[in-house]
């Protein structure tokens, strides 16, 4: 059997005493994973994915990295555990050049790791190294993605979570991030993925978990959730019906 890195059972969290936004949430990452958790908007899908990171209280359930209890630790220990988050906004420092970026997040790293970390990041984005003089927030809106997933990869976690990374890109740039995504696992990297393009993710996706009002609704391979028409009706659209239909989008 496949190993699980990440466990989550029966998440509680939310921003205010006594309102629960995530409601009993339950969702499994197996080593090599990518997992794929889609849904409506205001779902709690964002909220969900900060509450395992340590930004959003949790009052309820647990959250296991490798079998370790690591349950509403502050977010900056998270990162030394093992666990990076890619935000969906201001995921860069956007006037600094793309290498500071990556120095800054090797800042947890021995200092004599971080050329060789920053070389292996160049080495997975080749199109990283042509640009790091050039500073994050000059970059498309495709390579500031790639420059935020490189800065969370620089501490080798055992598990990268990203809060909807094609939000707001053109289509050349959709397809440039989960191809980047698709590379990044094939370098071993286990992958939790929020999004809202759920044609896109569950292409790349293992498996997929659909969220409604704060708890996992639906659960599958990511390739037959697609193809479950009631799934793709109710909870992914009817764009991506007519998909599922085997009709061109
Ligand atoms: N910072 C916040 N403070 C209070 N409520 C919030 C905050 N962020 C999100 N919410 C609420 O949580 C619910 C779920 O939002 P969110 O997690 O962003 O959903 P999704 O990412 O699936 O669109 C929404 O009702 C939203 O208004
Ligand atoms: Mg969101």
């Amino acid at each position: 059997m496949a190993r699980s890195v990440l466990e989550v059972s029966d998440l509680v969290a939310g921003y205010e005493p006594g309102v629960p936004i995530v409601r009993g949430a339950s969702i499994r990452v197996d080593e090599g994973e990518i997992v794929v958790v889609l849904g409506p908007n205001g779902a709690g899908k964002s909220s969900f994915i900060k509450a395992i990171a340590g930004l959003v209280p949790v009052t309820g359930g647990s959250v296991t990295l490798d079998g370790n209890a690591i349950t509403a630790l502050p977010a900056h220990q998270m990162v030394r555990r093992g666990l990076a988050f890619v935000p969906q906004t201001e995921n860069v420092f956007p006037l600094m050049t793309v290498e500071d970026n990556l120095k800054v997040s090797g800042g947890v790293l021995a200092k004599a790791d971080v050329p060789g970390r920053i070389a292996e990041m160049y080495r997975l984005f080749p199109d990283l190294e042509a640009r790091r003089r050039t500073p994050a927030g000059n970059l498309s809106g495709g390579q500031r993605q790639m420059v935020a997933v490189a800065r969370a990869l620089m501490v080798r976690p055992r598990l990268l979570m990203l809060d909807e990374p094609s939000a707001g890109l053109s289509p050349k740039f959709v397809s440039m991030v989960f191809r980047m995504l698709a590379d990044v696992r094939k370098a071993g990297v286990t992958i939790l993925l929020v999004e809202q393009n759920a044609k896109a993710a569950l292409a790349i996706g293992d498996r997929a978990y659909v969220l409604i009002e704060g708890r996992q609704a639906h659960e599958g391979p990511a390739a037959s959730l697609w193809q479950d028409p009631v799934v793709a009706e109710l909870y992914l659209g009817q764009r991506n019906h007519a998909t599922a239909r085997g009709e061109q989008p």
